[in-house]
């Protein structure tokens, strides 16, 4: 099985040293910088917006794999295209027309994601997936970092996995929430290709990020 690409959420970041904790984690082996954009609304939490995202950009040439929790999305999508943006995930909850929201992150000329909340099902991504560069199983309830793993979501996984490979296309399948040295390799084996982690990656402070992402790649016999 190939190792799954590491997206480490800057969540469990020093948030008082944003742009070297960046730095440390790309130069730990992250492969995707994950942002967790909230708004106290569509998730009872606030995080970073557009301006954080721009300060950031200079510090990893990394792809920044923005979350979305906000509602509405749409008003937005420019804004965080411009930040630095490479991807950019949205909940079909946060708004009435995700398959235009789809359509406008393409018109920006981002990648787009479709998240899934661990309550909805694969079934969503019926209409949705030839439209898709990425499907986001959350398996916590969006909102904070370091919440247990859901493993009713890995049977998700696997019936997604098996959506994507209908499809043909490289579809990235990203799981985000509770992913540890445990459940990663429980996600991979169900499908999963990308892994956000939070906590795991930022684990014991920046002496320990590579340790932590070999870990989460799968690797074994790490340097304490
Ligand atoms: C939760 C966020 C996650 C979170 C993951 O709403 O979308 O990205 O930061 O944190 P851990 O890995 O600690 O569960
Ligand atoms: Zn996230």
């Amino acid at each position: 099985m190939a190792a799954p690409l590491i997206a480490p959420s800057i969540l469990s970041a020093d948030f008082a040293r944003l742009g070297e904790e960046v730095r440390a984690i790309d130069a730990a082996g992250a492969d995707w910088i994950h942002i967790d954009v909230m708004d106290g609304h569509f998730v009872p939490n606030i995080t970073i917006g557009p301006a954080v995202i721009k300060a950031l950009r200079p510090h990893s040439a990394k792809p920044f794999d923005v979350h979305l929790m906000i509602a509405p999305a749409d008003p937005y999508l420019a804004a965080f295209a411009e930040a630095g943006a490479d991807i950019l995930t949205v909940h079909p909850e946060a708004g009435p027309h995700i398959h235009r929201t789809i359509q406008a992150i393409k018109a920006l000329g981002k990648q787009a994601g479709v998240v899934l909340n661990p309550g909805t099902p694969a079934k969503m991504l019926d209409y949705l997936i030839d439209a898709v560069d990425l499907v986001l199983v959350m398996s916590v309830n969006p909102g904070f970092g370091g919440q247990s793993f859901i493993a009713s979501q890995l049977r998700k996984i696997e019936a997604i996995r098996k959506m994507i490979d209908k499809t043909g296309r490289a579809i990235r399948l990203e799981v985000d929430g509770g992913v540890d040295a445990v459940t990663a390799p429980q996600c991979v084996a169900a499908g999963a290709d990308v892994l956000v982690a939070g906590s795991a990656s930022f684990r014991g402070g920046p002496l320990h990020y590579a340790a932590n992402i070999a870990e989460l790649k799968g690797a074994r016999n790490q340097p304490a």
